[in-house]
């Protein structure tokens, strides 16, 4: 496919716009279902470039519609807008303008990205036989924007055949595109365990039920789901990441609070999981004279990539950017909300390398000075147009190879 070692000059060129718009990105973040500001942004980018637009969908996403020349298969394009709750310590001059509120997750060079790769698929339209719609959702961090898209229809009308995506990897080298078929990044819920007891004077335990006791018997024996029940062969993590009760040091309180997530693989240990944590929780507490309420909540799914959708991927990354340029990529245990479009439709969730070869050690995302390369901007922008026009071009299934 001829077509697509041009795009990735085609996507140099219009670079420097693609790195302006992820430096206004970042300089204005803004959190979950408060994008406004970069809604109004992406909604004029796309006018401009005679998108049919559809925005608000689910709050504050926006939906871009692409239509070919001629009629055929619809594929997705996704990019998440949300910032986290982080004071930035990067001393740029784009750094974030807004107090406590960073883009640490990269999620200003997707939206940018996507608003690249929008140019690149409008100049393009006369080659598109089918549609490409570029959904850039709200909320990705915890809010589950993508399902809230979803329930308004982002992959309706006309009905989508396949969706792609990408983030950021802050491990990978500028030029990089990291890739797993299967399942790629775990299902994450979390939990809230309420523990009752009696309160009393801190002298007379014997007269009180201390449920912070309760509460380090329960964490110890929550170890045990991993390391004793799930089988080793079976991705898990069980982590209590908040432990709350007291307010002094002589006096016994009536309740503990423990709260945690749960990261699995397997709809089967994940249901596993859950009806354990329940079991000991409520079994310990009672062991002990104490009640147990555990509040379980059901977050992300898996993210699981389609094999095909991934080979389609790993030709066309081939093309623009050399074989060497495709790394796979082990499971990891974040999650990701991509998942609930990967859920109902085939495609590939990618890991684009935004670390520069200088650095002696890579800048996490999630931290007050995470930064990535920008030369991965137009790289970026290039590997999705690609994958759309590669799997737009294979027509649909019996006519032409299908994926
Ligand atoms: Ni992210």
């Amino acid at each position: 496919m001829s077509f697509i070692r041009a795009l990735r000059e085609a996507a140099e060129e219009i670079g420097p716009g693609i790195v302006a718009d992820r430096r206004d990105i970042h300089a204005h973040p803004e959190l979950g279902y408060q994008e406004r500001r970069t809604a109004a942004m992406v909604a004029a980018r796309l006018r401009d470039l005679g998108i049919e637009v559809r925005d608000g969908v689910g709050t504050t996403g926006v939906v871009g519609v692409i239509r070919g020349r001629s009629p055929g298969r619809t594929v997705l394009l996704r990019a998440d807008m949300d910032a986290l709750p982080i004071q930035e310590e990067n001393e740029v001059p784009y750094a974030s303008r807004t107090p406590g509120v960073m883009h640490a997750c990269g999620h200003d060079a997707h939206t940018a990205i996507l608003l690249g790769a929008a140019r690149l698929l409008a100049e393009r339209r006369a080659e598109i036989a089918g549609t490409v719609k570029l959904m850039f959702q709200p909320a990705e961090e915890g809010g589950a924007g993508a399902l809230r898209m979803i329930e308004e229809g982002v992959l309706d009308d006309p009905p989508v055949d396949a969706a792609f995506g990408l983030h950021v990897d802050a491990d990978r080298y500028v030029g990089q595109v990291a890739l797993r078929a299967g399942p790629a990044m775990a299902a994450a819920d979390s939990f809230t365990i309420t523990i009752t007891g009696r309160g009393g004077h801190a002298a007379s335990p014997h007269r009180a039920v201390d449920p912070i006791v309760v509460g380090a018997q329960m964490i110890t024996a929550l170890q045990t789901l991993v390391s004793r029940e799930v089988s080793p062969t079976e991705p898990a993590v069980v982590t209590v990441a908040s432990l709350s009760a007291g307010t002094t040091d002589n006096v016994i309180p009536a309740v503990a609070t423990l709260r945690g997530t749960v990261r699995t693989f397997s709809p089967e240990v994940r249901q596993q999981v859950e009806a354990r944590l329940r079991e000991i929780a409520q079994g310990i507490a009672a062991a002990m004279r104490a009640t147990a309420e555990v509040s379980y909540r059901t977050g992300y799914p898996v993210l699981h990539n389609d094999p095909a959708q991934v080979e389609l991927v790993r030709a066309v990354v081939g093309e623009l950017l050399g074989p060497e340029a495709v790394v796979e990529r082990g499971p990891v245990m974040g999650a990701e909300d991509f998942a609930f479009i990967l859920q109902r439709v085939p495609g590939a969730y990618l890991h684009l390398g935004v670390r520069n070869a200088a650095w002696t050690v890579p800048r996490p995302v999630h931290t007050a000075t995470f930064d990535l390369d920008e030369a991965a901007l137009p790289i970026g922008a290039a590997v999705l147009t690609a994958t759309a026009l590669a799997f737009l071009a294979k027509g649909p299934p019996g006519h032409g190879g299908g994926a």
